[in-house]
């Protein structure tokens, strides 16, 4: 099929790529011409593994190309996939401003029937919104469909290869039929409902994982306090075909460019018909202070009086094999701890300029690799659980810090990897350890 993709963002470059490499003819088109020169010359504007040499491989063969002429590209198209990005407003709510312009460009390069898609995560009605505005624009016959996306960074093109399921919401049987044609080399699992239903299935989708998450945080808080240890209660929890193993890793909370944005618009999205998400409210504010843990910690270690301290810092992407800060817990820890007096001094593997083009490159030491971060710290915080910090000699780290104190904050080190060093070791949810000790459990009143 001859496949427009507009908007060369996560969800616009890898599903571009995908329906490239199944076959299709695809251009992905965005505005900012120096991203399509990138991808011309071979590059890759975002760190997704794989993805580099599957693009390339579609472009030499002919099968991807890549331009900013919108018009032009949808002209040569059967089906238009709308990949623009739908940034928060101020208020929560997903901005559709450059949906809106998406669909009045195409709407004035029509020169037949298309299938018009949209990718983009947007609220119940957008999908009408977008029929509406492009009717008054155009006598040419199309169809409008809802086709949300659900693939994560780092994984991106296994989740598009092999995805869980596809949903397409349409109004019409002939462009359903067309859609799921389209994607029928990839899954058996294609939901087809209706367009608000569709839509729908994506904030849903994400809200109940981000409730997942906040869930076991808080369970995690509880076990803190009562001597248990998450890990094990997630793994007994995940047992139960009901509640499934995934997404109950405690930690320092969700991040991302999905989660946060996606959750608050959906409470917007509620509090727009009159409805109250107390859960969903309760899910987000959660999450927010589940980034204190870590801080908390430090406090308690330091019986409150964090200035002066050097904190070395591992990692700083909202999750690994990414470089996507957006949303990042390491944003809110560092700020915290910088202003507070703490001499920070921070490394990740892959997010580093982007954090600092975020956070600015003043205010923290920013280092080459794990070890010297810890050089001479007062104490290490993992924030994100990147494989090589896995791989560190904990014997050797801890003759580099000046004090051996570990905070987890992904629950990356277990008690066999602390066996005969001398850390203080914190995670979360789980006992602390003191010189390879499992701490002695509280006793509990009743
Ligand atoms: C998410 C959804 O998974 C995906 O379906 C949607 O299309 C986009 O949003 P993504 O943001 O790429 O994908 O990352 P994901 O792997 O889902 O993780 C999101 C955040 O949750 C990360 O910060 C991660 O560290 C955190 N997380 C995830 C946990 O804290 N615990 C878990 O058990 C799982």
């Amino acid at each position: 099929m001859n496949i427009t993709v507009i908007g060369t963002g996560y969800v616009g470059l890898v599903s571009g790529v995908c329906f490239a490499e199944l076959g299709n003819r695809v251009i992905c088109v965005d505005k900012d011409s120096g991203k399509i020169d990138t991808l011309n010359a071979g590059g890759i504007p975002i760190y997704e593994p794989g993805l580099k040499e599957m693009a390339t491989a579609n472009r030499l063969a002919g099968k991807l190309s890549f331009t900013t002429d919108l018009s032009g590209a949808v002209r040569q198209s059967d089906i238009i996939i709308l990949a623009v990005g739908t940034p928060p407003l101020p208020s929560g709510e997903a901005n559709l401003a450059y949906i809106d312009q998406a669909a009045i460009e195409i709407a004035d390069a029509m020169n037949g029937y298309k299938i018009v898609a949209v990718k983009s995560t947007v609220p119940v009605g957008t999908n009408e919104r977008l029929a509406t505005l492009m009717r008054a624009r155009t006598n040419y016959r199309f169809d409008s469909i809802s086709l949300p996306e659900f693939l994560r960074e780092g994984s991106a093109i296994q989740d598009t290869l092999h995805p869980d399921r596809i949903v397409i919401g349409a109004d019409s049987q002939s462009a359903a039929d067309t859609m799921t044609l389209l994607h029928k080399p990839l899954t058996h699992q294609i939901v087809v409902t209706d367009i608000r239903s569709a839509e729908m299935i994506k904030y849903a989708s994400n809200a109940f994982l981000a409730t997942k998450i906040s869930f076991i945080n808080e369970i995690a808080n509880i076990c803190e306090k009562v001597g248990a240890d998450v890990t094990q209660v997630a793994e007994g929890m995940g047992y139960d075909r009901r509640i499934g193993p995934s997404f109950l890793n405690a930690g320092i909370g969700y991040g991302g460019s999905c989660f946060p944005k996606d959750t608050r618009a959906l409470i917007q999205i509620a509090g727009h018909v009159d409805y109250e998400f107390k859960l969903l409210r309760s899910v987000v504010e959660v999450n927010q202070d589940q980034r204190f843990n870590v801080i908390r910690k430090l406090e308690t270690i330091f019986e409150g009086e964090l200035r002066g301290k050097t904190v070395a810092i591992w990692g700083l992407a909202f999750k690994p094999n990414t470089d996507d800060v957006r949303d990042s817990p390491a944003i809110e820890i560092i700020q915290h701890l910088v202003d507070n007096g703490v001499k920070v001094r921070a490394y990740d593997p892959v997010a580093m300029s982007n954090f600092q083009a975020l956070f600015g490159k003043a205010r923290v030491t920013w280092c080459e690799n794990p070890l010297d971060t810890a050089q001479d710290a007062d104490a290490l915080c993992l924030l994100t659980e990147w494989d090589e910090f896995s791989k560190i000699d904990l014997g050797r780290l801890q003759t580099v810090l000046k004090r051996p104190i570990l905070i987890d904050g992904r629950n990356v080190f277990n008690e066999e990897n602390l066996l005969g060093t001398e850390f203080v070791y914190y995670s979360v949810g789980r006992p602390s350890m003191n010189q390879g000790v499992k701490q002695k459990m509280p006793v509990l009143q009743f």
